[in-house]
């Protein structure tokens, strides 16, 4: 029998990342400031530094990773690709079924792959503070996490109703040296706007990008940091598929179709986008973002202009979108609840390049669950929407009698969601399908810009 789990050397850590903007047909549209124009690198430059805009706007295929991030990535990368025979044979089906997992790294989840680059490349620049915001707090934690370690003050903006969910992350934050305060808060012009509309508001992604951004605006010592959307977060993850080539490479297999969830699309695009490149060069591969029915970004958004934030501080992206005032429902997959997707996947998914669709809450744990009882591992809420979408078409593989090779992400564990797996076994969760009006209304609301 062949090897349960494909390993890799530390020396086979990739030694640059995989920018998808050069083999993408049509260049992404460029960011607008408040005028409709395209905006320089200099409106960034208040809240970046210099090296991470320009990975922002670069067209260069391979980026090099700089040696000591490297270094800091061995501390769990290579992380491992694990066939899952112990599913499919749960299932029964023909398929061959392969999962990356990325909950091996010390805050349990894809994120800290651009934490810490992030944080490095602001330490090159002499920053000594970094502001950002968090739903789940698997972003938080590894913000912390790489704050520590290359010794940065971090202050996390965390979604009131996750910072309410989840004392676990932020006792895990803190343990990290990094400040977490519940979002909104009175501390910020955007927070304060918020409470005064909605005193009880739960939060969001938006709202907490636009104090963070906001904190950031003001202090020349710090720059903000944000941990998905942006084409250098993108960027960054991209070492997950960089390694899943060498370890399917290794196995001798090839996926037919792969699985990610997406929020704002990082990890999708991590795991999918050196597919793509092979993709781009002929060859066949289905590439499928993950999204909750009740913040159906790709599925029911609309391709437009719109801000990345919730009271419109940061420029203009061109993305699926449900509006930049969405406040979307408080389910447990905390880091899948954000309005917009990033730019880079939007494109490649209205040009038909990538596939998305979405899967109500209830279905995503019951996948969670069946995933857990074979293969042992708990999967963070968030990825339990990959398992789901995997396990269907696994499911359709039997029906049909074919034997594909199917792969997801699995993003992150839930060990600080079980809380959410409590409410589920108890029948408290509940599935929330976005109601259409909403999605019609949020259009009014975007931006009216005409591109120049
Ligand atoms: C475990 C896990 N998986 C997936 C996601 C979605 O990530 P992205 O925004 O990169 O699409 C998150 C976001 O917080 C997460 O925590």
């Amino acid at each position: 029998m062949s090897d349960t789990k494909i390993l890799l050397d530390e020396s086979e850590i990739p030694t640059h990342w995989y920018n998808v903007v050069a083999d993408m047909p049509n260049p992404p549209a460029p960011p607008l400031g408040p005028d409709g124009r395209p905006i320089g690198p200099d409106a960034l430059a208040a809240i970046f530094p210099e090296s991470l805009i320009e990975q922002e706007v670069s067209a260069e295929r391979w980026i090099e990773i700089p040696e000591q991030v490297r270094e800091i990535y061995r501390l769990w990368r290579p992380s491992p690709l694990f066939r899952a025979r112990r599913l499919e044979a749960e299932l029964g089906t023909p398929a061959r079924i392969y999962y990356k997992y990325e909950g091996v790294s010390p805050a349990g989840s894809h994120k800290p792959n651009t934490a810490v680059a992030q944080a490095w490349y602001n330490r090159q620049a002499g920053i000594r503070r970094l502001t950002t915001e968090t739903g789940a707090g698997q972003w938080g934690c590894s913000l912390a996490l790489a704050g520590q370690m290359l010794g940065l003050e971090i202050r996390v903006y965390m979604v009131k109703i996750s910072f309410d969910q989840k004392p676990f992350r932020r006792s895990m934050m803190h343990t990290w040296g990094a400040e977490v305060l519940a979002s909104p808060t009175d501390t910020t012009e955007a927070g304060r706007r918020i409470l005064a509309s909605d005193p009880d508001s739960p939060g969001s992604l938006g709202i907490a990008i636009s104090e963070a951004v906001e904190e950031a605006a003001s202090r020349d010592d710090t720059n903000y940091s944000l941990g998905s959307v942006l084409n250098h977060v993108l960027l960054h993850q991209t070492v997950v598929g960089l390694e899943a080539k060498k370890q399917f490479e290794k196995a001798g297999d090839y996926p037919d179709v792969i699985f990610a969830p997406c929020g704002g699309g990082s990890n999708f695009g991590g795991v999918a986008f050196p597919f793509f490149a092979d993709k781009a060069a002929g060859r066949e591969v289905r590439l499928v973002a993950v999204e909750p029915t009740s913040c159906p970004t790709l599925t029911r958004g609309h391709f437009a202009y719109d801000f990345g934030d919730a009271v419109g501080l940061t420029p203009l992206l061109k993305m699926y979108t449900l509006g930049h005032d969405f406040v979307p429902p408080g389910i447990h997959a905390g880091g899948l609840r954000y309005h917009g997707d990033s730019a880079l996947v939007s494109q490649l998914y209205h040009e038909g390049l990538v596939e998305a669709v979405a899967v109500p809450q209830l279905a995503t744990f019951e996948a969670g669950v069946c995933f857990a009882r074979a293969e042992g591992i708990i999967p963070a809420p968030e990825s339990n929407h990959a398992i789901r979408a995997c396990i269907d078409e696994a499911l359709q593989c039997k029906e049909r009698g074919e034997a594909k090779t199917l792969f997801f992400n699995l993003s992150g564990h839930g060990h600080f969601d079980m809380a959410a797996y409590d409410k589920y076994f108890s029948g408290e969760l509940e599935d929330f399908e976005y109601p259409a009006q909403a999605i019609d209304e949020a259009l009014h609301h975007l931006p009216q810009v005409e591109p120049g």
